[in-house]
C-alpha cells in the first residue's frame, strides 16, 4: 500500500481458499523483496511519495484513462456533484492508487483509504462511510477481496447513498435506514474478474490500466530523476525504462537502485554503461525479467514440453502461489509475447524458445 498512514499494515486476512495476494500480506512482502515485482515493496513508499503526480496533468501514459477521467471529473465539477463510482483494473505497480489520489485532488475533496481485506466488520465500512463528507472519496484497494457481508454493505451505500441497518436480533430485529453523504467509491483491483457482478454493476466508471510504453516509462524516470536530483543520462533512462517492465514502481525502484551505483562505484552520473552494469548485478536482464521469470519459462518448456499446461500444475512446479502467478508474473510474460493463456493450460510461445537459444518445435509435433 502506498500510504501508511491510512491503511493498517499486516492485517491482510486471506480468504478462505484462495492464497493471499494482497500487498498487506506477509508473503507479498516477501515477494516484494523481487526486484522487478509490480507489488509494492516495503521500502518504495517512503520513496515513490515525492514521486506521485498529483494533478492529471502531471500524470505520465495511460491517455485513454487520463482524457476519459477529466471529462468526467470536470462534468461532476461542473454539475457541482459527485463523481460516479470510479472502477481501476489491472496489474500492480500501474498506478492504480495513484489515480485514486489524483482523481480526489482534481475533484478537490480527501481521499479516505483502506484495502478489502482490512474491512473485517461491517462496522469498519459503515463508520467509514457514516464519516465521509459530500463529495469526497472512499478509496477500497483489493476490493476483489471484501467479504460478502461487508459488499452488501455497499449495494446500497453506492446505489442511494444510504446504509441499512440491522438493529436487533430475532423477531423483533427491524432494519433502520440512515442517509449518506454523497461520495464517490474508487475501487483497484489486479483481478476484475473475481468481483461479483452486483458489485461491478454499481460502478458508473470503469477502466484498465495498462502496461506502459517504453516511451511513457522513460518520462517518467526523467521526471523522477529531476525531482530527486539525479544526473542520468537519455541513454541510462532506455535502458531503465526498458528493463521496467512497463510498470512505473519498478522504473522508479531501479531508478534508485542505479543511482546508488552511480554514487558507489561511479562519479555519481548515471550513464548508459553505469545503468548497465548496475542493472546486470542486479541480474534484471534486457527484457527486466528476473529468477522468477526465467523459472517460470524454463518450466514450462522443460517439464511441460512447451505447455499446454495448467496453472495449478505450474504454480506447484515452480513453488509460487497459483495467484501471484495470475496476478504478478504472467501478465506482463504475455504482454510481452513469451507466454500464451489457453483453454487448455499456459504454452510458452517461440519468443520464449529463443530467448533460451532453443528451437520452438513445430506446431504439429505439440499436439501429439
Ligand atoms: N510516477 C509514477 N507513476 C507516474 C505517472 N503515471 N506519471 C508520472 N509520474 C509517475
Amino acid at each position: 500500500m502506498n500510504d501508511p498512514s491510512t491503511l493498517p499494515q499486516g492485517q491482510g486476512r486471506p480468504e478462505p481458499g484462495r492464497g493471499a495476494t494482497g500487498s498487506e500480506s506477509p508473503r507479498a512482502e516477501s515477494r516484494g523483496e523481487r526486484l522487478v515485482a509490480g507489488v509494492s515493496a516495503p521500502d518504495d513508499a517512503q520513496f515513490d511519495a515525492g514521486l506521485r503526480p498529483r494533478s492529471l496533468e502531471e500524470y505520465i501514459g495511460q491517455d485513454r484513462v487520463r482524457d476519459n477521467l477529466q471529462v468526467s471529473v470536470a462534468a461532476a465539477r461542473g454539475r457541482s456533484e459527485a463523481l460516479d463510482h470510479v472502477l481501476l483494473y489491472g496489474p500492480p505497480g500501474l498506478g492504480k492508487t495513484t489515480l485514486a489520489y489524483v482523481i480526489g485532488n482534481e475533484l478537490g475533496v480527501s481521499v479516505r483509504a483502506t484495502a478489502g481485506p482490512v474491512i473485517e466488520k461491517p462496522g469498519d465500512l459503515a463508520a467509514m462511510l457514516t464519516n465521509l463528507q459530500p463529495h469526497e472519496v472512499l478509496f477500497i484497494d483489493e476490493i476483489h477481496r471484501l467479504a460478502p457481508v461487508i459488499e452488501e454493505i455497499l449495494y446500497p451505500a453506492m446505489e442511494d447513498y444510504e446504509l441499512d441497518i440491522l438493529i436487533g436480533q430475532g423477531p423483533s430485529a427491524r432494519s433502520v435506514k440512515v442517509p449518506l453523504q454523497r461520495f464517490t467509491l474508487i475501487g483497484a483491483t489486479t483481478r476484475a474478474g473475481l468481483l461479483t457482478s452486483p458489485l461491478r454493476a454499481r460502478f458508473g466508471i470503469v477502466h484498465r490500466l495498462d502496461f506502459y510504453t517504453d516511451g511513457d516509462i522513460a518520462e517518467i524516470v526523467r521526471r523522477s530523476a529531476r525531482i530527486l536530483g539525479v544526473a542520468i543520462d537519455e541513454e541510462a533512462t532506455a535502458e531503465v525504462a526498458r528493463r521496467s517492465r512497463g510498470t512505473p514502481r519498478i522504473a522508479n525502484r531501479l531508478l534508485r537502485r542505479v543511482r546508488d551505483y552511480a554514487q558507489v562505484r561511479a562519479d555519481g552520473h548515471v550513464t548508459g554503461d553505469v545503468a548497465r552494469a548496475a542493472l546486470s548485478l542486479l541480474e534484471v536482464d534486457d527484457r527486466g525479467f528476473d529468477e522468477v521469470d526465467r523459472k517460470l519459462l524454463r518450466t514450462i518448456i522443460e517439464k511441460f514440453g512447451g505447455g499446454p499446461v495448467g496453472v495449478n500444475s505450474l504454480a506447484a512446479a515452480i513453488n509460487e502461489e497459483r495467484d501471484a502467478i495470475e496476478d504478478i508474473y504472467e501478465p506482463f510474460l504475455i504482454q510481452a509475447g513469451f507466454l500464451d493463456r489457453t483453454p487448455r493450460g499456459r504454452v510458452a510461445t517461440p519468443r520464449a524458445y529463443e530467448y533460451f537459444g532453443l528451437t520452438a518445435p513445430g506446431r504439429d509435433s505439440r499436439l501429439w
